[in-house]
């Protein structure tokens, strides 16, 4: 027996079936138009996750990538940003809600819910769009040391809470997960 009758797929199966879809796909042309038009197209099923490698971000560091078009600002806190972040009441919050697509659409903004919780809460992983109009804030910036928005003043703390200026909401936190020790997927 060789291994095309052992079901082996080989060069030559592949080509094989490759022109038998072709021949399929010809003769449902017709019909492709408006299946095409039902599906996301390749770059946005690329787009739909990402995974991150963080291992040379450190306390202090932040990472930015881009997903779904969108800049994903990734940020390592140092101990003294939790701190910060944890010692604020909720009662002090412009936006007492966590925004974070991890959790319940109202679960409150308290620091760990920011973050990637428990035993990760030194990780931040925040859609870097400030919620007024859409401008990217700049790290390590602003009264409350988190970011700020320069297009018209909005600070946000440490946990990308918004705390002064025109901006309504905390900055969206996407789904994401930590698929290994070092590597965060988005998505
Ligand atoms: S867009 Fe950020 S403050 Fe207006």
């Amino acid at each position: 027996m060789n291994s095309e009758t052992l079901g082996e797929p080989t060069r030559r199966d592949f080509l094989y079936l490759t022109t038998g879809m072709a021949a399929v796909v010809g003769g449902a042309a017709v019909a492709w138009p408006f299946i095409d038009q039902m599906r996301p197209d390749a770059s946005t099923l690329a787009m739909a996750s990402i995974e991150v490698d963080v291992a040379a971000v450190e306390p202090g560091m932040s990472l930015t990538v881009k997903w779904r078009g969108k800049p994903v600002f990734i940020r390592n806190r140092t101990e003294k940003e939790i701190e910060d972040a944890k010692a604020v009441t909720l009662s002090d919050l412009k936006d007492p809600v966590a925004r974070n697509a991890n959790l319940a659409a109202d679960a409150e903004a308290t620091d760990i819910a920011r973050t990637a919780g428990e035993g990760k809460e030194n990780w931040l992983v925040m859609i870097g769009v400030c919620t007024h109009l859409g401008c990217v804030p700049l790290g390590e910036s602003g009264e409350f040391g988190g970011w700020f928005c320069p297009c018209h003043g909005s600070a946000y703390d440490t946990a990308g809470r918004i705390r002064k200026g025109p901006a309504p909401e905390n900055m969206a936190i996407p789904l994401f997960s930590f698929v290994s020790d070092t590597v965060v997927k988005v998505g």
